[in-house]
């Protein structure tokens, strides 16, 4: 009984177009073959549905199976792709799968299920889904894939626009098939992973094997020519995963920040502004400086000097001086995850605590200090949480 009402809650909220009385598998999904605009994004799925009583195989039930179906083949709506395929699975690595999960295909319907995105799932539920579809499919990642060499993105768009547009439409507008375009799956696919795709196909649905009709060469031009699909965006290598040992206090010798004003909420001052917080770095003011966000968010781009304490993890915050020392937390949000530390660090009785106010990427946008990961020019637009501060 409860179990259902999880399940139609989240049908609901994951396919949110048609009747709200509908479950989605029974929706009529009239699909042309060619190029369309990508479905708007889905919304966001209810963290604060209770999937906590519920296994892997449940909890896919539940979440997953509406699109990809029960047995994870795929297709039951919004030409959701298998993901038990062998060629798939054999290619996938955990992490791709987890983080395909965990941060979803903005643009698609395939929305973020992490817990730090909004989602309903955490890192431990994240990873039981990827055992049991390894176990469905029984297929680790195994395969020793071939070194992709460099191809000619010229050469791979002709090849492209003849035979592979139809179904993964362009740049823009995502086709039938996976958009290749999509920054999340062009960021976490190796080119490896691509060309393996391109050469064995996926047996049993409608993505051909190329690899008897196409030389190596041709292969590698489709996989370069994919690498500009999504403005240029390369895979990113991230930044080193925080240590936890990254000193905390910036300036550990310097004047206190004063602050011209702190934008207040219920009259308790909350927020700074990224003007003031600069001229604090520029001053060499002392200060401690805590992105809230998952660690990975850390690694692709950071605030100098910033350390990472995310939200769903503040252990760090126990280091904190209690010595009147300012903390000025930021998300991208840009209030939401800062704003459960900065909560916490209230709630353990810091009062010079303050989120940054208008986030990371506006600091970002505006050119101010980041470490960034190779081939972050600019913030990835991230998803809206569905709660907001
Ligand atoms: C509303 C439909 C929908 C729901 C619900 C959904 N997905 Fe997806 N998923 C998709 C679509 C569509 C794609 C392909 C995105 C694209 O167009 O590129 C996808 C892609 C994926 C991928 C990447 C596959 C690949 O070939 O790269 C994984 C992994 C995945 N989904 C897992 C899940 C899991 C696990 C759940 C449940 C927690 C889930 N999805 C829920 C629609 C959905
Ligand atoms: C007739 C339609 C069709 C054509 C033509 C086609 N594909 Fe596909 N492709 C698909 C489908 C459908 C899938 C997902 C299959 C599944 O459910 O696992 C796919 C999957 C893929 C994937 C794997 C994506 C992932 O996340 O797992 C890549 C890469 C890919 N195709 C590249 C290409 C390239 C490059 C071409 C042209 C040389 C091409 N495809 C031609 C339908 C097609």
């Amino acid at each position: 009984m409860q179990r259902f009402a999880v399940l139609t809650l989240l049908a609901v909220a994951a396919c949110n177009s048609g009747s709200a009385t509908q479950p989605p598998q029974a929706r009529p999904t009239p699909r042309p073959p060619t190029p369309r605009p990508a479905p708007s994004p889905a919304p966001k799925p209810d963290a604060g549905v209770d999937v906590s009583g519920l296994g892997p195989q449940e909890t896919y039930v539940a979440l997953c199976a509406p699109c990809h179906a029960k047995d994870a083949k795929g297709g039951a709506a919004d030409h959701a792709p298998s993901l038990v395929n062998p060629t798939f699975l054999e290619s996938a690595s955990d992490d791709y799968l987890r983080k395909s999960i965990a941060l979803g295909r903005p643009g698609t319907s395939m929305a973020a299920y992490g817990k730090a995105m909004g989602g309903p799932l955490d890192d431990a539920r994240v990873d039981g889904i990827v055992r049991w579809l390894r176990e469905v499919g029984a297929t680790p990642a195994t395969k020793k894939l071939e070194q992709v060499a460099k191809g000619d993105a010229l050469g791979g768009e002709k090849l492209y626009t003849e035979y592979c547009r139809t179904c993964h439409g362009d740049a823009k507008t995502r086709g039938e098939a996976v958009h290749l375009a999509n920054v999340q799956f062009l960021q976490l696919a190796t080119d490896a992973f691509i060309r393996h795709a391109i050469s064995v196909g996926r047996p049993g649905t409608k993505m051909p094997g190329f690899g008897a009709v196409m030389t190596p060469q041709q292969m590698n031009d489709l996989v370069a020519y994919i690498r500009t699909l999504g403005g240029g965006a390369a895979a990113v290598t991230l930044l080193p995963a925080p240590t936890g040992k990254e000193p905390l206090v910036l300036n550990p010798s310097g004047k206190d920040p004063q602050w011209k004003s702190l934008r207040a909420e219920n009259g308790v001052g909350r927020y700074v502004s990224v003007d003031e917080v600069k001229k604090a770095l520029d001053d060499k003011r002392k200060l401690v400086i805590i992105d809230a966000r998952p660690p990975s968010e850390w690694m692709r781009a950071h605030i100098t000097g910033a350390v990472s304490i995310p939200y769903h993890d503040m252990k760090r915050l126990d280091e904190v001086p209690r010595d009147g020392t300012w903390v000025i937390a930021y998300c991208g949000c840009p209030h939401h995850l800062s704003g459960i530390v900065v909560d916490e660090l209230r709630r353990r009785g810091y009062t010079n605590a303050a989120v940054l106010d208008e986030g990371i990427n506006e600091w970002h946008r505006r050119g101010l200090p980041v470490v960034a990961a190779e081939g972050v020019a600019s913030p990835l637009p991230e998803p809206v949480p569905h709660r907001h501060r």
